[in-house]
């Protein structure tokens, strides 16, 4: 994760930034600071940061920094400049920390885990608005493993980890109306338990929500009858509000990264 200290919309690279509409920085940074607290304590991930840097706003959206494989990172290449300034932070830091960084070829656009999830030991690849779907090559190429490309319709929901949540190899969580009709036939037909979630509770960022063992984090907004259903899988649900991302289109996933020890395990 890296803290919101830079935080602002400084540009409009999504249907929810406006530079008219900027989050509040204490609320901002309180929020932050409870979804630390609540991964840290209550779910008990291990959280390592990465250093603000002024100049990029969105860098605390650091799902977008690449997709981890045990010690290896397959660094993203940003579609917009706004958020290009990022790589080489991100670059350098994984780096240090002993990460073998992995680079797209040339003239690709991949935004890390943003768009790369994996579940029930498949990988799906959400392109269009942000990652290209050639890039599924790239990453069969490194892990040695099948890619699915879904392609992503509704701008709102621009990368995958906006409308797709895995909650375990099982249960699949998606808003039907991010993807189109051959993307929607894919998951039906890959994922074991497609469950879809309503307009009004995606708009809500529920789908971007952080899967750690048996506890969901996510942005208050499941339906009772959603809430009901992920309980039933034996899942703790902890709702946040975190309402100040959302005016830059992000929400508890985007702000987190996983840095998972084996490829695939949800
Ligand atoms: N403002 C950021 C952007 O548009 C938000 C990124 C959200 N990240 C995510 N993984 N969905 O790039």
């Amino acid at each position: 994760m890296s803290r919101p200290e830079y935080f602002r919309v400084a540009y409009e690279i999504n249907p929810w930034m406006r530079i008219s509409h900027q989050p509040n920085l204490k609320k901002s940074a309180r929020q932050w600071q409870e979804l630390l607290k609540v991964l840290t304590r209550d779910a008990k991930v291990k959280v390592s940061l990465v250093p603000p840097v002024t100049s990029c706003p969105d860098l605390v959206f650091t799902a977008n920094a690449g997709f981890i494989s045990g010690r290896e990172i397959l660094a993203s290449r940003f579609r917009y400049a706004e958020r290009r300034k990022e790589e080489p932070h991100f670059r350098r830091w994984f780096n240090r920390q002993g990460y073998r960084v992995r680079n797209i070829p040339q003239g690709i656009f991949f935004e890390g885990e943003g768009d790369l999830l994996c579940h029930g030991g498949q990988l799906f690849l959400g392109y269009r608005f942000r990652s290209e779907s050639k890039v599924h090559r790239v990453i069969s190429a490194w892990l040695h493993e099948r890619v699915l490309p879904l392609e992503l319709v509704d701008k709102r929901f621009y990368h995958l980890d906006t409308c797709f949540l895995p909650l375990n190899a099982n249960t699949l969580l998606y808003y039907p109306g991010a993807f189109d009709a051959y993307a929607r036939r894919v998951i039906q037909s890959f994922a074991p338990n497609p469950v879809a979630v309503t307009e009004k509770e995606a708009v809500k960022f529920v789908l971007n929500g952080v899967v750690a063992g048996k506890t969901l984090v996510t942005n208050e907004g499941f339906s009772t009858k959603t809430k009901r259903m992920i309980r039933s899988q034996g899942f703790r649900l902890i709702e946040l509000d975190l309402s100040e991302f959302h005016k830059s289109g992000g929400s508890a996933k985007c702000l987190t990264l996983y840095a998972p020890a084996r490829r695939c395990d949800r």
